[in-house]
């Protein structure tokens, strides 16, 4: 607080005034200077509740009620589960060829071979147990969007018990906008930070979301150290690649398929989801407690401002991608006014 006093305008004023010679005898002069001492504290005490209460709403500090997010998406989302595996596992390939009505990325039809072999390789399906046995979990994605830029919320950010993490975002060099902790990262093959160990944490789970049958072999041969291929992705992943195998984990394209029919209400699913929206609907199946931090583009027609926080691309680029920003966007509006996700950068 007193930091924080010092850092303060008003206070700095304050301390001006002190010095200012005062007249009249020495008795008036303790008595003023006694009152503005007291007005000063009495002012930056308030300054800094007031700083405080906007800066803690929406809050960590919440009290975090088991199974709320649960029962504000049932609402929302039809035959709303958690009984769904959280990430894709061995033995539903291995003995029974789980059914699938979908290929990817809305389901695993037509990909249940390879899934059979990369799963063998891995070997680690579950989540950790520190999170498991979390009575409440407190969770916040971060989106990538520029509004991060200057947030401060690195602090913040880091005292939710699960930080979800999407694609490339970087951590280093970032911290005191995004934070340091990441418990997920969700990404695909294009969007593959080169250096993983950079901008994770040594236990951070690196969760595929697999979009075509391609992903889920680029992950197998990286980790096979098989010969790669380069054929088949819009943009060149990484060829050398540090993820630990037990650390790797695919996402359940369920959350993929309820993301496009259910939160999207995408036509024939053909708006194919963001990582940022899917990361919103698995979080609705996994935490208790869903904020979200760095969610929001610029408006189209403004051509010059960059879309992320790291980097200076602009919304052009999202212009072919397949997915559609308009209908995210008043998703995510929905989700929000329904009080079913809290929005952390206000500020
Ligand atoms: C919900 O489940 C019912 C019965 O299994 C099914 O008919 C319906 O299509 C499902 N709704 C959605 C949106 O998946
Ligand atoms: C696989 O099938 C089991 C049993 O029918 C089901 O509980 C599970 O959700 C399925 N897994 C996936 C990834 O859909
Ligand atoms: C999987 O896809 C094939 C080919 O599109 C289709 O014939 C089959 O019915 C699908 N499987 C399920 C369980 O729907
Ligand atoms: C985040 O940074 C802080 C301060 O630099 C450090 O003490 C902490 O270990 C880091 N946390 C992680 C998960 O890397
Ligand atoms: C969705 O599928 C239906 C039936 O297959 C088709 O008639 C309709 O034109 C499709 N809509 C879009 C937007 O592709
Ligand atoms: C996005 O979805 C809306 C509503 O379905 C549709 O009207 C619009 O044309 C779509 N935009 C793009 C770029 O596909
Ligand atoms: C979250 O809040 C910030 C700041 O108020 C705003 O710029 C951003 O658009 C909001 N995000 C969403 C998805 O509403």
């Amino acid at each position: 607080m007193a930091a924080l006093c010092f850092n303060n305008e008003i206070c700095h004023r304050c301390c001006y005034l002190r010095t200012i010679k005062m007249k009249g005898n020495p008795g008036w002069k303790a008595i003023t200077f006694f009152l503005i001492v007291m007005f000063c504290f009495g002012m930056c005490w308030f300054l800094h509740m007031e700083l405080y209460m906007q800066r803690s709403y929406p809050s960590v500090h919440e009290m975090c009620i088991p199974g709320d997010a649960a029962s504000k998406a049932e609402i929302l989302i039809s035959n709303y589960s958690r009984d769904h595996p959280v990430f894709l596992q061995l033995s539903d390939y291995f003995w029974v060829k789980n059914k699938s009505i979908y290929p990817l990325p809305y389901g695993t039809n037509g990909s249940e071979e390879l899934l059979m072999k990369f799963l063998a390789l891995t070997n680690h399906y579950q989540v950790p147990e520190e999170i498991r046995r979390l009575p409440c979990r407190r969770c916040v994605i971060v989106g990538n969007g520029h509004l991060l830029k200057n947030s401060l919320l690195g602090e913040t950010i880091n005292k939710y018990d699960v930080v979800i993490r999407l694609n490339n975002a970087p951590v280093h060099k970032y911290e005191k906008d995004v934070g340091n902790k990441t418990t997920m990262r969700l990404f695909y093959p294009e969007s593959a930070d080169f250096d993983p160990e950079l901008d994770n944490n040594p236990d951070t789970l690196l969760v595929l979301v697999p979009f075509k049958p391609l992903d889920i072999q680029w992950m197998k041969i990286i980790l096979n150290n098989e010969k790669r291929v380069r054929k088949g992705f819009w943009k060149m992943p990484p060829i050398i690649w540090e993820g630990e195998a037990e650390n790797i984990r695919i996402l359940n394209p369920y959350y993929m398929a309820v993301t496009a029919i259910q939160i999207l209400e995408s036509e024939n699913m053909t708006a194919i989801p963001t990582t940022g929206m899917l990361a919103m609907t698995f979080a609705l199946h996994f935490c208790d407690m869903v904020h979200i931090a760095g969610f929001g583009y610029p408006a189209l027609t403004n051509k010059k401002q960059p879309i992320h926080y790291y980097e200076k691309v602009t919304m052009k680029s999202m212009a072919e991608t397949g997915h559609n920003i308009t209908l995210e966007a008043q998703a995510i509006k929905r989700l929000l006014q329904q009080g079913i996700i809290s929005n952390l950068t206000y500020f």
